[in-house]
């Protein structure tokens, strides 16, 4: 007998919608929530479970709309509130639960609260911020460094104090260890819930505690600011700046919150090493519910790689995985793993396996259409994020969805100029003429989804790795539905006998063809 309480995501497959680029509704060049209601009927045709939407509340847009001004308005951009619920009212019609993305680690700069914590030092809203006096020695506060890379520490000239932000100095870190920011989150949170959404992404989930001491990390490799940003984060132990213990409980407060709604918290919990503080962040079912693993969006195309990135997290986080292979953070997973058809069989192939491990997978627009990330010309960068060249930092996975061969690909009007050029799409990346061919990455991802959901036996199910002679072969099983993964260029047998229910290429029988996936029901 299993020990888990049934909850509503258990079998459920996730989408992420980058509202900005998902679809445009009032021929502005920007997507909205308009042009979002238009195209859930896509959403439910392909077999989708929840919609996650990226911040969409009032900002200066310096992070896009992870830099937040007002957690309670819509902005503009993307339409009003009536917009926003007539777009939550169509998806649960549709039998789809809504996700919006919350930002608690930090504000914008034009938040009221910041605004008036810059004006009057002595006002309640200074605590709301983390400040400290400049250090003697003309050194800043400590060694941390922000996730784009570059310092964390920016000085604030009336007051001669720092306040910290681990992303754009623009987006300074709220104080977590303040009780009135818990409080004004509970409001925010019970806003967004009697309007009707299923739950929460939370943006940085791991990071809103900061050490109370605020001390260095260890440094445990080189570090210069011209470092890729990864490549400079990691050269740090991040003992004081994320995963504090105290998260725990503000999680708890949350989850109690959202279990008067029978909500889902889904966290982003980006961190790759300290599993033993994620799995306290979400494997006890009364904090996060589901905390994303990353690993799948930073390995190559390679079958010990897959396997060690599947074996981290589900060997040390017992319960409460997300999985997905992109975002609108990181190039899509097509591009990653070579391009072109060769990348897509292979980001198809991944797709079988995410969606047969324990937890709960999301796909980001467009994968279903196979995409790679667009490729953009030097003058379209609008990241703040990485060097001059927009291929280099996230615009490429951010371009807008082509919905259509028409002008403005279905995204917008004709003539109207995409907020983001669409980045080399041709008719055939198109949902439309996908649509057409049953031979298209949408149908196969389509009839992934049908048939995962007829299995809905795998949530109790453990996850045991299947035996193989073939190194190339990434195999597990859930009680009797196997995934197996041929991540060569080979063919290769499968490594248990049954009866094919999906394949993702050309292979024939228990053959996998090269770069080919299967879910097989074992017999015998
Ligand atoms: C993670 C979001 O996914 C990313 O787009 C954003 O820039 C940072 N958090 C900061 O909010």
């Amino acid at each position: 007998m299993s020990e888990h309480t049934p909850r509503w995501w258990d079998h459920a497959v996730g989408y992420e919608a980058y509202i900005r680029s998902f679809a445009d509704g009032n021929d502005d060049g920007v997507g909205d929530f308009i042009g979002m209601l238009d195209k859930l009927d896509h959403l439910a045709w392909l077999g989708i479970d929840i919609l996650w939407i990226t911040p969409f509340y009032t900002s200066p847009m310096r992070d896009w709309g992870y830099d937040v001004a007002d957690y309670t308005a819509v902005d503009p951009t993307y339409g009003t509130i009536h917009d926003f619920d007539a777009v939550v009212a169509k998806a649960h019609d549709l039998g789809i639960r809504v996700l919006i993305d919350i930002v608690p680690n930090h504000t914008s700069d034009q938040h009221r609260w910041f605004q008036e914590a810059l004006a009057d030092p002595t006002s309640p809203y200074r605590d709301y911020y983390i400040w400290v006096d400049p250090p003697e020695d003309g050194s800043l506060p400590n060694n941390w460094v922000g996730y784009f890379g570059g310092k964390t520490w920016t000085v604030d000239e009336a007051s001669g104090q720092y306040y910290l932000h681990l992303f754009l100095p623009s987006q300074p870190d709220l104080n977590w260890r303040n009780p009135a920011v818990l409080d004004e989150f509970d409001n925010i949170l019970r806003f967004w819930l009697d309007r009707g959404v299923d739950g929460f992404r939370i943006d940085v989930a791991q990071a809103m505690v900061k050490d109370a001491e605020l001390r260095s990390n260890p440094q445990i490799g080189p570090s210069d600011d011209s470092m890729f940003r990864w490549e400079q984060w990691n050269a740090f132990d991040h003992q004081h700046d994320i995963l504090q213990p105290e998260s725990v409980d503000i999680f708890k407060r949350w989850n109690a919150i959202a279990a008067e709604y029978d909500a889902l918290l889904l966290g982003e919990t980006y961190d790759l090493h300290m599993l033993d503080k994620l799995d306290r962040l979400v494997s006890g079912g009364d904090a996060i519910d589901v905390g994303f693993w990353f690993g799948a969006m930073h390995m190559e195309w390679d079958a010990q790689q897959i396997r060690a990135t599947f074996e981290l997290p589900l060997n040390n986080i017992s319960a409460g995985l997300g999985w997905a292979q992109n975002s609108h953070d990181e190039h899509r997973s097509v591009t990653r793993f070579g391009g072109g058809d060769l990348g897509r069989r292979r980001a198809l192939s991944l797709s079988v396996l995410l969606l047969g491990l324990p937890g709960l997978p999301f796909l980001y627009q467009g994968e279903e259409l196979g995409l790679e990330s667009g490729t953009l010309p030097a003058e379209a960068k609008l990241d703040p994020v990485g060097g001059d060249d927009p291929n280099s930092g996230r615009d490429g996975t951010r371009t807008p969805v082509p919905w259509s061969d028409a002008d403005g690909m279905g995204f917008t009007s004709a003539g109207v100029t995409p907020w983001l050029p669409f980045g080399g799409r041709t008719a055939a990346d198109t949902a439309e003429v996908q649509r057409a061919d049953p031979a298209s990455p949408l149908h196969a991802h389509r009839e992934l989804l049908a048939v995962r959901k007829t299995l809905s036996e795998i949530v109790d199910a453990p996850f045991e790795w299947i035996d193989t002679d073939v190194d190339s072969l990434v195999a597990f099983r859930r009680g009797n539905i196997a995934f197996v993964a041929n991540v060569s260029s080979a063919a290769a047998l499968a490594p248990v006998a049954g009866a094919v229910l999906y394949r993702s290429g050309a292979g024939e029988a228990l053959e996998l063809a090269a770069d080919e996936a299967m879910i097989i029901r074992i017999e015998g």
